[in-house]
């Protein structure tokens, strides 16, 4: 199968010039001006981009959290991935007990091959490229020995929590132990930078005092405790001399941390997701607050902007989602591909805020609210927007140039984008799994228009044309350090 797409203009992290493409079967063959090639299909991109798919690299699909379970599964959020230009998504496998312990496993321990087992189960109905990281949330001799033995499942990355005492939490100890480890074996550590035991003792202090609203989420999530955990962890890092990406970074002082240790040439690195660029405490203080909710916290409009400056002169290297929706009201069902469907969600927490599930949806939303924010505003070029939002997360994570690139020999992962086009955007245009959007209103300029898996046509405007289960899983190699 051959398409040839003609008079685009390409937008790449690095480049933007006039070239037509072809692709064959699944990747790109050629570039250049003036292509005249026989070919199945061919579309006329003038006065359109084309830019690598999006690759983002945090997700949470189908995760079970507190009673109930992320609303969007790896069929529904991939096609919302899709409708927003996202070809790629990693989400992370929560390191699970088997039923029966395995090999020198005690009960009630995690295990990876079961863990990721459980994962690839789930994921087979992928309808768009996916890979994912491990929780590492216990951590023993045991676990430790086995740490490597998920390069060989083409998992390269651990994610570590400084926060959620008692359930996700491990020591630092433990985090120094398996940074090391991960230095040794090419792998790169995730952490989640929040102060646990502060916000343990401010939970259970503001409960006792009857504080059950949703801005009491944030309050009981510092923002001193995100910068000192960002801090710590860099510590860490080069201490054990490793490499090391902060997830979900939301305050402006994580920004000014991350400065201070990557200029001391400590190797790590940081993400930051949509929903930190614009909104704040005041949200949750709205009567619909628990739709902001998700941890780390919002923060304030200084956050927003210091965060935008990290974008823009590099210091942040990722804008992700950490896309974990739940319905704001799952007692009431909403039409998903014609059939009805409710999930649990937020209203589980309305008379406490620590019972509201934690997350908030945005992997369909990322690319376009970006493009008319950033690009359109002057904040960060198009060139960056691509750099942020694919090829950065495809070389950290070891995709790239099959990822994240419109380089000959690539995976024709292809957006062709509309940037004339307006789009009152809100639920009604979200094929995200749940019932309302935070972009509700805003109104966008600049759109994907069609969008290619693997030269596979699968979304054309509003028209879905992609297939549950055509996702392959990407066994990921080494990435690098930006
Ligand atoms: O609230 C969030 N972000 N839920 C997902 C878990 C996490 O820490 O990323
Ligand atoms: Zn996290
Ligand atoms: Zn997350």
């Amino acid at each position: 199968m051959k398409t040839l797409l003609k008079n685009g203009t390409l937008i790449t992290a690095s480049d933007t010039f006039q070239s037509d493409i072809l692709i064959e079967d699944e990747k790109i063959a050629r570039l250049g001006l003036n292509l005249e090639v026989d070919s199945d299909q061919r579309i006329d991109a003038a006065g359109k981009l084309i830019l690598p798919g999006g690759v983002d690299p945090h997700v949470h699909l189908d995760l079970p959290m507190f009673n109930t379970v992320s609303s969007d599964d790896h069929y529904t959020g991939h096609k919302a991935a899709a409708f927003g230009g996202t070809t790629t998504a990693m989400d992370f496998i929560p390191l699970t007990p088997p039923p029966h312990p395995v090999g020198e496993g005690q009960r009630g321990e995690g295990d990876f091959q079961y863990s990721v087992d459980l994962w690839m189960k789930k994921a087979e109905k992928a309808a768009i490229d996916y890979s994912f990281h491990m929780n590492l949330t216990q951590f023993n001799d045991r676990i430790a020995k086995e740490i490597p033995s998920l390069r060989g499942m083409g998992i390269q990355t651990l994610k570590v929590f400084t926060a959620y005492n008692g359930r996700l939490r491990i020591d630092d100890g433990s985090i120094f132990r398996a940074m090391q480890i991960a230095r040794d074996n090419g792998m790169l550590v995730m952490a989640h930078c929040e102060n646990g035991d502060v916000i343990e003792t401010l939970v259970g202090k503001a409960l006792a005092a009857g504080h059950t609203s949703p801005e009491w989420h944030a309050l009981t999530r510092p923002g001193w405790g995100a910068i000192d955990a960002t801090l710590r962890v860099a510590g860490l890092a080069a201490e054990s001399d490793a490499s090391v990406y902060i997830v979900h970074m939301n305050m402006g002082g994580e920004v000014d941390m991350l400065k201070y240790a990557r200029e001391r040439g400590v190797k790590v690195m940081g993400e930051t997701c949509l929903q930190y660029l614009f909104f704040t405490i005041d949200d949750l203080r709205r009567p619909d607050g628990a739709k902001w909710i998700c941890s780390p916290p919002m923060r304030t409009e200084k956050d927003n902007a210091r965060l935008w400056e990290g974008l823009r002169d590099g210091i942040l290297q990722t804008v992700g989602t950490d896309h974990c929706p739940f319905f704001l009201d799952g007692t009431k069902p909403i039409i998903y591909e014609g059939r009805e469907i409710a999930i649990a969600g937020k209203e589980l927490g309305k008379d406490d805020f620590t019972k509201i599930p934690n997350g908030l949806p945005g992997i369909q939303d990322r690319l376009p609210v970006l493009w008319t924010q950033g690009v359109g505003t002057g904040k960060i070029s198009a060139n960056q927007f691509v750099e942020l939002t694919s090829a950065n997360p495809a070389r950290i994570f070891g995709l790239y140039p099959r990822k994240g690139s419109l380089l000959v020999g690539a995976d024709a992962d292809i957006v062709i984008w509309d940037p004339q086009k307006k789009v009152s955007y809100g639920v009604s245009k979200s094929h995200q799994r749940t019932d309302y959007n935070l972009y509700e209103g805003w109104e966008l300029k600049g759109y994907p228009e069609k969008v290619f898996l693997r030269g596979k046509l699968i979304v054309d405007g509003d028209e879905w044309k992609g297939k549950r289960g055509d996702g392959k899983f990407l066994k990921r190699g080494e990435g690098e350090i930006l």
